[in-house]
């Protein structure tokens, strides 16, 4: 059984998808969060998962933030860490410490679209197709391995918000499928911190 650590900062709705996937070989060990009012939490709470809270606000530096953050994760000593809408930038320290066990969701098609505002930005350069990417999280916002991508096409007239929710239902099948690769381990990280491909294979033929 695989020990799996959520970490949200607001809606939690890919979290949600993650728990309510009820993956086999995976024991959703906690949902922490660096929002006490993160809505996510009480719906968390509601199913029987545990939380935890640790306000970024209390804290004098992005270094003891993380440290402590840490800290509240490895009580539940994770065998992979998932990011899901966690809005904060991590320290190099944070990310080497859970190298080749930290996973993030990006409403993009990585490497295009880093950052924010990124259904806004792919309508704005024209983009006939968008998505989102699940990868390894290495030191560097929103890069690292590629572990999976979902595409979907941008219509006519859409807009951010339409597009939005497009891609969103695809995040909610994607990710819980690559937390599930991890639980029955057909993802293997490298030594190097490179994952295998057969994922990213499996994931074209089913999206
Ligand atoms: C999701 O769309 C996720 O891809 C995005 O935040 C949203 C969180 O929604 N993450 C990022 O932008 C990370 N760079 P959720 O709280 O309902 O899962």
């Amino acid at each position: 059984m695989k020990n799996i650590v959520i970490l949200i900062s607001g809606r939690g709705s890919n979290m949600q998808a993650i728990v309510d996937a009820r993956i086999p070989g995976a024991r959703i060990a906690a949902v922490v969060s660096n929002r006490p009012d993160a809505a996510g939490l009480a719906w968390a709470t509601e199913r029987g998962v545990e939380t935890a809270v640790l306000d970024h606000k209390g804290f004098d530096s992005r270094e003891a933030f993380d440290v402590a953050l840490a800290q509240t994760i490895d009580r539940y000593a994770p065998d992979l860490v998932v990011l899901a809408g966690f809005m904060r930038i991590l320290t190099p320290g944070f990310t080497a410490h859970y190298s080749g066990r930290l996973i993030n969701i990006h409403p993009s098609l990585l490497p295009a679209f880093p950052g924010l505002h990124t259904h806004q930005r792919a309508i704005n350069e024209g983009c006939l197709i968008a998505g989102c990417t699940v990868h390894l999280v290495t030191a560097e916002l929103d890069h690292g391995p590629t572990l999976a991508q979902g595409v979907v096409r941008v219509l006519p007239g859409d807009t951010e918000n339409t597009l939005a929710a497009r891609v969103l239902t695809l995040e909610h099948v994607l990710y819980p499928r690559v937390v599930s690769w991890f639980a029955d381990g057909r993802i293997r990280i490298a030594a190097d911190g490179s994952a295998n491909l057969e994922a990213v294979a499996v994931a074209e033929r089913l999206l």
